[in-house]
This record gives C-alpha cells, sequence and structure tokens, in this order.
C-alpha cells in the first residue's frame, strides 16, 4: 500500500510550483505567517475545478484562512473550523478587513489612542521568555495595544500587531529574532555590535506601514458571504448547512506543532497559553482519532455528488519516524465513510520555499485526494 498512491497520482500543474510573487489577487493572504499555509494559488485552482459561484464550501482545518479567503473572493460562501485560536484570529481577520485602508488607518488610530489610556503591565507578571524578546517599552504598548484589540473584538488589527512581532528586520517589534517560530538572534546580532536593534520600537509607524502592505492590492471583502468562523475541533463540528464541497488541508501527522511553533503570537492571544517545551512526537493515534471525526462529523454534511478535496502530506520523516498520512488518512476515510470514492489524486512536489523546515524533516510532496459522496 504505502507509496501506491503516490505512483497513481497525476503530477500537478507546474505553476503550482512556482513562486507566489505578484499572483496572489489580496495582499490579506500575506497577512501574518503561518506554519503549513496552503499556496493561495492551489486554493484558487481547486475551488475552480471543485464548486461553483454561490455553493457553500467548509475549510474544517482553516489554518491562516487561505480557502475561506479565496472562497470568498471567488463569490462561494464559506464556513470555517480551527482549534488553534491564532489561526481563527488570521482568518476572522482576512474575512473582517476593513473595507479600505483609509477605514483601517482610522480604526488604527483610534486603538492606539485607547490602548496608550490602558493600565500598565507589571513586568514581573511577563514570562521571562517573553520578556527575552522585547525592549520594556515595546512590550509594555505591543501588550497594551493587543489587550484594546481583544476586548474591542477587533481581530483584524491584533493579527496585524501579531504579524509585526518579531523577526531582524526594523519593521517588526522584537529584539533580532526569526519570523515563522520564535528564536531570538542576539548571537549573531550582539548587543554591543547593533545597539540599535535593542532600541525601543514604536508601534504606531510600524502598524501604518503594515496596513500599507496589506492594502497593497486586492478588493474589499464581501462579508454576506461568511456563513461562520469559529474556534471549534472537529470532533465537535455541528453545523446548520449543508455544503457543497469541503475543500481542506488536516493537520499533518507528526510534521507541524501549530501551538508551539507560534508560542509567541499565542501568548499575547491567550496569556494562560503554556506548555510549549514538549517536542513533536508520534502522533498518530491523534491524527486517527481527527481523520475519524472528520469522517463522522464534517462529511456527513456535504451533499450528495459533492466533492471532498483533501491536501495532505504523502510522506513525513520527523525524529525517525516515517509516515504516510495520504494513505492512512484514505484508507480510514473509505472504511469509515463507504459512501466516498476517490476520483483522483494529484500529487505536488513542495518546493523549498514552500516549506517550513528545509531540512531533513517534515513533508516534500503533498497529495490532493480528490472524493466524492455517492
Ligand atoms: C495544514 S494546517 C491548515 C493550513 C491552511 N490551509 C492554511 O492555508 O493556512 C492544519 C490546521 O488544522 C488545525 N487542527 C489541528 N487539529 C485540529 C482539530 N482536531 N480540529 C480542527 N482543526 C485542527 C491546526 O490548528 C492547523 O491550523
Amino acid at each position: 500500500m504505502l507509496g501506491r498512491l503516490s505512483s497513481v497520482a497525476q503530477r500537478a500543474p507546474r505553476r503550482w510550483q512556482a513562486s507566489s510573487q505578484g499572483i496572489d489577487y489580496s495582499c490579506l493572504h500575506q497577512l501574518a505567517p503561518y506554519i503549513g499555509k496552503l499556496k493561495p494559488l492551489i486554493a484558487r485552482e481547486l475551488l475552480g475545478q471543485f464548486t461553483s459561484p454561490g455553493d457553500v464550501v467548509l475549510d474544517c482545518f482553516s489554518g491562516s484562512g487561505t480557502i475561506p479567503l479565496e472562497s470568498v473572493m471567488l463569490g462561494r460562501r464559506t464556513l470555517a473550523f480551527d482549534t488553534n485560536p491564532y489561526a481563527i484570529t488570521l482568518t476572522r481577520a482576512k474575512l473582517e478587513a476593513p473595507p479600505s485602508l483609509e477605514a483601517a488607518n482610522e480604526q488604527l488610530a483610534q486603538r492606539l489612542l485607547a490602548s496608550q489610556r490602558r493600565s500598565r503591565y507589571d513586568q514581573r507578571t511577563i514570562p521571562l521568555w517573553v520578556r527575552k524578546f522585547f525592549h520594556p517599552k515595546t512590550l509594555q504598548s505591543a501588550l497594551r495595544f493587543a489587550d484594546e484589540c481583544i476586548e474591542k473584538d477587533d481581530q483584524f488589527l491584533l493579527a496585524c500587531l501579531l504579524s509585526i512581532l518579531h523577526h531582524q528586520r526594523p519593521g517588526f517589534l522584537s529584539y533580532p529574532s526569526s519570523h515563522l517560530v520564535p528564536y531570538l538572534r542576539d548571537r549573531k546580532f550582539p548587543k554591543e555590535e547593533f545597539p540599535e536593534m535593542y532600541a525601543e520600537r514604536d508601534l504606531a509607524p510600524r502598524l501604518v506601514a503594515k496596513l500599507a502592505r496589506a492594502y497593497k492590492h486586492g478588493g474589499s471583502i464581501n462579508r454576506s458571504k461568511v456563513l461562520r468562523v469559529a474556534r471549534i475541533g472537529v470532533a465537535d463540528l455541528k453545523l446548520d448547512y449543508e455544503v457543497d464541497a469541503i475543500i481542506t488541508s488536516p493537520p499533518y501527522m507528526n510534521a507541524l506543532d501549530y501551538v508551539r511553533d507560534n508560542r509567541l503570537r499565542m501568548w499575547f492571544l491567550d496569556r494562560s497559553t503554556v506548555d510549549y517545551s514538549p517536542e513533536p512526537t508520534d502522533r498518530q493515534m491523534q491524527s486517527d482519532a481527527i481523520t475519524s471525526a472528520f469522517a463522522s462529523n464534517a462529511l456527513k454534511y456535504l451533499r450528495k455528488g459533492g466533492h471532498c478535496v483533501l491536501v495532505v502530506g504523502e510522506t513525513v520523516l520527523r525524529k525517525r519516524i516515517k509516515t504516510h498520512p495520504a494513505e492512512r488518512m484514505l484508507a480510514q476515510l473509505t472504511t469509515e465513510y463507504p459512501g466516498l470514492r476517490v476520483e483522483r489524486v494529484i500529487r505536488d512536489e513542495i518546493p523549498d520555499i514552500r516549506r517550513s523546515r528545509k531540512t531533513g524533516a517534515a513533508t516534500k510532496r503533498e497529495l490532493v485526494l480528490v472524493l466524492r459522496k455517492e
């Protein structure tokens, strides 16, 4: 069985591998980083092939909201769910973005003013690992701005803040560090040699620049197409809608740890989020449970004849554990949900620029499983 799927699969079009620079239809796709993010072009092509305008499209592992955003831009209606609060913030931010740059700037000015009136944080209540990333004054203003956005349920500006939280570039708020997964780069950029990288960073101009980037191109979002976005795991999914298509990319077993890898942004969203230390281990059982929940909770809402399109890692190597998520998931789905018929399998090589870990681990090839409900 292992490897069989890959050999019967047809190759993805070459354009799926090309750089997405200049072809994203909305800069909102680049609002903030998220590991395991789908390329917008792939989402767009899958939606174009397997759905029609007006259709209800379900993404129950929405991550950064690539599929929901493309769905709405293509005139489909969207239902989006994920367990990760950062994923829900990003998905909502993209779908709830103010209609214009002017409106976004106005909203920003209000939030900044209100955040400056908030009371100051006692530094001692902030965990040391968080404090290590920021100048104390920058941390104060970032936290107060985050709290203001959380209180006003302003997911858009909250996502903008999280997007500029850590990096080594001057437009970001932290001391020199990596962008995707947060690590300090203080050895590469010692304070004595690069004192400017350790100075206080003013929030306002950096957020204004962020907004300008977010609105560089792309139209406004038709909110009437957004049916529901919520932090719900697939095991608890209950819908009031029949769906025309499910297009989604489930978590890659063993490969990515969405909480740990987003730990600094997650801490800003939820100060009680802890336990970032354990390394991802064998998640086979957990993945099987997610597949079962998907089969019993999501597929029952799919209309007869509707497509279920899953973008899944082909082989995952991690910590000497080799798994074949696509094979395993397909076998499990068709056993637990006999009404599903495999229509097509598409094989996509993931170029290094699209992989969050470029050496050794994680997945190098993904399969698009196209199933149809009989
Ligand atoms: C491969 S990512 C999705 C990426 C997304 N398509 C994008 O473009 O950003 C898989 C997502 O599944 C979510 N997830 C993991 N377990 C879940 C569960 N039991 N129920 C719902 N979502 C889950 C993770 O938080 C992660 O965001």
